[in-house]
């Protein structure tokens, strides 16, 4: 059991900052994605976490010591990568016991442990077999297992699922997960896609080109993102981003858009002045055809696209030189050509500064989470 800190962590390579000041809390049992595109740094990040490289600047610590110069080996971390680097000669038995084996283990107990883990894991019927003759889905299983045997203070997971089909991905998932609610050891997971960050994390934190953007649980990431790459990022359809202003009218606020005026909702607050153009924001989940209380505002389109998913639609709308995406149910007897109101719902109403991105919208109702959101200039 641990936590991890980065504190003000920079790695660079000659004069390109893979991790550009890096601060992050990891509180002990947590399980932490580092979620972002290729090349924003996360590997980089879980490397010198893992010890395989050395901060340029900055502090990380390990139950609150600094770990800087400690070799991998005496950290007390376990990694499983993409590709799971298994023994290809040996059998699985072989692989899960190798570690024990070159730690110079106690045989007895390594037998015990290694029975335990392969049994969690649904191993045991494989343990003669060769990595080559099992499927992606158990290999990764033998990595992890591995990686368990070590009972480490630290799990480090690089895009442990990306080599996996759809399915499989989601079954390896949620295996994680409960692995993870049994054991409670302290996991950091690197990958780029947003689902599996939102379905496993405990926490999520969101990097671009280097820079923590944003950290907090996966509803606050979803529900309050810092900025509008967090908020683009999060979330499948896209967020629909649109132009407009902040209004003012006595002690209540709107959001001019689309033609139409949209008011905030009693939870939410602004100190952004009236008349400021901003990027108005809502999510295609967050958009009703029928209006939620009557006079409600909403704004017109025209059907342009639809995308049948089975349980739900996914509705492309022409709204003047904008185009909208809605979520409507499976069955909706929506028709291309046709003019609908959509209605958003104004608990979840967006607006970011229009040149820097930042969030300008303030959500009182939501709790503070264990790793508070750290808000950067983007
Ligand atoms: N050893 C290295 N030498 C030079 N540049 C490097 C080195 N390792 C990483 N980089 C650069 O640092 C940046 C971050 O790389 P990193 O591997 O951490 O990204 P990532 O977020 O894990 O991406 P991916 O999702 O593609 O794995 C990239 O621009 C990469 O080219
Ligand atoms: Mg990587």
């Amino acid at each position: 059991m641990s936590s991890v800190a980065f504190d003000h962590v920079w790695r660079r390579f000659g004069p390109h900052a893979a991790v550009a000041d890096l601060c992050l809390d990891i509180a002990d049992g947590d399980f932490l994605v580092l979620l972002g595109a290729s090349g924003c740094g996360k590997t980089t990040s879980l490397r010198m976490l893992a010890g395989l490289e050395e901060p340029s600047e900055g502090d990380i610590r390990i139950d609150g010591r600094v770990v800087n110069h400690v070799p991998p080996g005496e950290r007390d971390v376990a990694m499983v990568f993409q590709s799971y680097a298994l023994f290809p000669h040996m059998t699985v038995e072989g692989n899960l016991a190798f570690g024990p084996r070159m730690r110079r283990e106690n045989k007895t107990q390594t037998r015990e442990k290694l029975a335990e883990v392969a049994s969690m894991l649904g191993l045991t019927p494989l343990l003669s077999r060769r990595p080559a003759e099992l499927s992606g889905g158990q290999r990764q299983r033998v990595a992890l297992g591995r990686a368990l045997l070590r009972e480490p203070k630290l799990f480090l997971m690089d895009e442990p699922l990306s080599n996996l089909d759809a399915a499989l991905r989601g079954q390896m998932r949620s295996e994680i997960v409960a692995l993870h609610r049994r054991l409670r050891i302290t996991t950091v997971y690197v990958t780029h896609d947003q689902v599996e960050a939102m379905t496993m994390a405990t926490h999520i934190a969101v990097m671009f080109e280097g820079r923590l953007h944003q950290a907090g649980s996966p509803a606050a990431v979803f529900d309050d993102p810092s900025d509008l790459r967090v908020a683009r990022f999060i979330g499948a359809p896209r967020m629909n981003i649109v132009p407009g202003k902040i209004l003012r009218a006595g002690n209540d606020v709107f959001l001019g858009c689309l033609g139409t005026h949209l008011a905030l909702g009693a939870g939410l607050t602004t100190a952004t002045a009236n008349e400021t153009p901003v990027q108005v924001g809502f999510r295609p989940s967050d958009l009703s055809f029928k209006p939620p209380i009557a006079g409600t505002a909403g704004f017109a389109g025209v059907v342009e696209f639809l995308e049948p998913m089975g349980s739900e639609t996914f509705v492309t709308l022409r709204c003047g030189s904008e185009a909208i995406v809605a979520r409507a149910p499976g069955r909706a007897p929506l028709t291309i050509g046709e003019t609908v109101t959509l209605y958003p719902d104004c608990d979840f109403l967006y607006a970011f500064d229009s040149t820097g991105g930042q969030s300008l919208i303030n959500r009182s109702r939501l709790g503070q989470t264990a790793l508070a959101a750290r808000r950067i200039p983007v």
